[in-house]
């Protein structure tokens, strides 16, 4: 297994792009529009990797204050429960600590906080809803 950068617009990045729309959109009836996907040419995307073919992901966007969003955290269902959230997880970290950021902050869905309550996080909001489910913000002070 390595965890590792993926560079936007690359075949990583398509499978990326696949696991996610597979997790996080679809079973919602939602999809990504173009101008998000754009977006995200500025963004740190990680990917943890058994050989060729994608476990996980995550991707860092720049939230301001020294500050980087995590959005999009996503394990391939078969693989959910093994460590790869928490490896990816702790992989973006290092690399906002590298990069000089103070913060990680997040919309996250309630049915994963006590994922990222695990790794630090706390919530700091009440309860909202985003794309159709409940989120809470969470963060963590690196
Ligand atoms: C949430 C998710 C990213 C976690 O990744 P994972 O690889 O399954 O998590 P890990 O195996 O690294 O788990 C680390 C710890 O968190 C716990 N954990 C994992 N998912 C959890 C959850 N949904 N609720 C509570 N605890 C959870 C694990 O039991 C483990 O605890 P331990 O250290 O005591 O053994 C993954 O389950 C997933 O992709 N879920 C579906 C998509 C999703 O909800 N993404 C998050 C959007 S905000």
């Amino acid at each position: 297994m390595a965890v590792k950068l993926i560079d936007y617009g690359t075949k990583h990045y398509s499978q990326m792009v696949s696991l996610r729309y597979a997790l996080l959109r679809k079973p919602l009836g939602l999809a990504f529009d173009d101008g998000e996907l754009e977006e995200e040419m500025n963004d740190i995307l990680i990917g943890c990797f058994d050989d060729d073919k994608l476990e996980g992901c995550c991707l860092l966007k720049q939230a301001g204050d020294g500050a980087l969003r995590l959005r999009q955290m996503a394990v391939v269902s078969g693989l959910q429960g093994k460590g790869i959230g928490r490896i990816l997880l702790q992989f973006a970290e290092n690399i906002a600590r590298d990069r000089g950021y103070k913060k990680i902050i997040m919309h996250a869905r309630k049915t994963a906080i006590g994922f990222y309550e695990k790794l630090g996080y706390k919530t700091t909001s009440d309860e909202f809803e985003e794309v159709t489910i409940p989120h809470y913000i969470m963060e963590k002070i690196l």
